[in-house]
C-alpha cells in the first residue's frame, strides 16, 4: 500500500517556527514530526511513501534519505508552484496504481488506518474521509453524512445555528487514484473546495469514516505546545527515544544537572543540555540537545529548541524558544510567547501573550517590558 504525505504548506499559522523549517519537520520531542510519521505508516503496513513537497524540499532530502531508515521507498517530489491539496497529489498521480492513503502532514493522531481500509472496501468507496469530533464546530469543515455514512454535504464554518454535526475533516483521506481525473492538471485545486464537492455531483461514493482516535492539528501555536503535554502524559503514544532518569524524567544522553536544581515531570532533557543551581523546572517541559539553563531560572510547561541559552533568573512558561537562541538574564517568556531561531534578547524583557519574534530578532536590555 502506498502514502501521500501533503507537505507543501506555508504553516503560516506556526510562523516564525516555520521559517526555517518546514511544519512536518518541526521537532515533536526533540524529534522531526515527519519521522513519527513515516514510521507510523510503516507499522500501519504502508511500503511507499510519496512527499507532496513545495517548500525548503532540500530539508527533507537532508534528513529522510530514501527512506531506507524507516524501512519504506520514499520518493520526495517537489511542485513547481503550490499546487493546493489535490493538485499536488495529481501532480505525482502517475505514481499511484490503487487505494491510496492521502495524508495532511500537520496531524497528529493514531488513527488505525487499516480499519479505515476495511471500512473503504466494505463500502466499495472511491474516497473515504477520516472524521473526528470536535467541540466548536464553527471554526471547521464540517462533513454530514446519511445513515450509511455516505457524504451528503460539506459545511465550511458554519454559524452556530447552522451546525449539523461536530463531525469534521481530519485531514486523513484513503482514494482510488481514478477519482484525479476531474482534477485539472497543472492548477492550483483543493479537496474541500474542489474535489470533493465535484464528487457529490457525479454521484462517485464518498464515505466518512468517524473515530475516537487522538487528533491534533499541530500547526498553531497553542496545538503544539498542548501536543507536547498530551504525548508526556500519556494522551497519545509516540515513541520518543529518552531513558527515564528520575520519576517521569527523561534525558536523551549525557545532561547536567546541579544538585540543587529541582525537577518535576514529565520533562524531557535533550542531550548536552546543561541545567544550572536552583533552577525549578516543571513539566509539561522539554529542552533540546545541547540547551543552557542558567541559575535559578523557572520553567514550566517550555519547549526550547536546540541550542537554546536562558540566562540567570528567566522564567519561562507555556512557550517556545527555537534555535540557538539567547534569552537573557531575568527575563520574561510566557503564555504563548514564540521566539524564531537565533534571536537573542538582552537583559529584562517581558515578552507574553502570543508575541512572536521572527528569527534573528535583537532585542537590547529592556526593549519590551510592561
Ligand atoms: P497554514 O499556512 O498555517 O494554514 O498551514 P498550511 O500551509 O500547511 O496549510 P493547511 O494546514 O491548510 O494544509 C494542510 C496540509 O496540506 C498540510 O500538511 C500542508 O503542508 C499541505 N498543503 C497545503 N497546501 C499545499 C500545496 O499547495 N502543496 C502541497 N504539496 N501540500 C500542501
Amino acid at each position: 500500500m502506498k502514502a501521500v504525505i501533503l507537505v507543501g504548506g506555508l504553516g503560516t499559522r506556526l510562523r516564525p517556527l516555520t521559517c526555517n523549517t518546514p511544519k512536518p519537520m518541526i521537532p515533536l520531542l526533540n524529534q522531526p514530526f515527519i519521522e513519527w510519521m513515516l514510521q507510523r505508516l510503516h507499522d500501519e503496513g504502508v511500503s511507499e511513501v510519496i512527499l507532496a513537497v513545495q517548500y525548503l524540499a532540500d530539508r527533507f532530502r537532508t534528513t529522510l534519505g530514501d527512506g531506507s531508515q524507516f524501512n519504506l521507498k520514499l520518493h520526495i517530489v517537489e511542485e513547481p508552484e503550490p499546487r493546493g491539496t489535490a493538485g499536488a497529489v495529481k501532480n505525482i498521480e502517475q505514481l499511484l496504481d490503487g487505494p491510496t492513503f492521502v495524508l495532511n502532514g500537520d496531524v497528529m493522531t493514531d488513527l488505525n488506518l487499516q480499519e479505515m481500509l476495511a471500512f473503504h472496501h466494505d463500502k466499495r468507496s472511491k474516497v473515504t474521509i477520516a472524521l473526528t469530533a470536535v467541540d466548536d464546530p464553527t471554526q471547521f469543515g464540517l462533513v454530514e453524512m446519511n445513515g450509511d455514512q455516505r457524504v451528503q454535504r460539506f459545511l465550511e464554518k458554519p454559524r452556530m445555528e447552522e451546525v449539523t454535526t461536530n463531525l469534521i475533516n481530519a485531514g486523513t483521506y484513503i482514494i482510488e487514484p481514478e477519482v484525479f481525473r476531474y482534477v485539472p492538471p497543472n492548477q492550483f485545486y483543493m479537496f474541500e473546495r474542489g474535489l470533493f464537492p465535484v464528487l457529490l455531483q457525479t454521484g462517485d461514493p464518498m464515505y466518512g469514516f468517524p473515530s475516537r482516535a487522538y487528533w491534533t492539528d499541530i500547526g498553531k501555536p497553542q496545538t503544539y505546545i498542548d501536543v507536547h503535554h498530551d504525548i508526556l502524559i500519556g494522551k497519545v503514544r509516540y515513541g520518543f527515544r529518552g531513558t527515564q532518569i528520575a520519576d517521569r524524567v527523561w534525558s536523551e544522553g549525557e545532561v547536567t544537572i546541579h544538585p540543587s536544581a529541582q525537577i518535576v515531570g514529565p520533562v524531557v532533557l535533550g542531550a548536552g543540555s546543561m541545567i544550572g543551581r536552583g533552577c525549578r523546572i516543571i513539566g509539561p517541559t522539554v529542552l533540546g540537545p545541547r540547551c543552557q539553563i542558567g541559575a535559578d531560572c523557572n520553567l514550566e510547561g517550555g519547549i526550547l529548541w536546540e541550542g537554546s541559552q536562558l540566562g540567570e533568573g528567566v522564567t519561562l512558561r507555556h512557550s517556545v524558544v527555537g534555535r540557538n537562541s539567547s534569552i537573557g538574564a531575568n527575563s520574561l517568556i510566557a503564555e504563548g510567547a514564540i521566539i524564531g531561531d537565533e534571536c537573542i534578547l538582552g537583559p529584562e524583557n517581558r515578552l507574553e501573550r502570543g508575541i512572536r519574534l521572527w528569527p534573528g530578532t535583537l532585542l537590547g536590555e529592556r526593549a519590551i517590558s510592561f
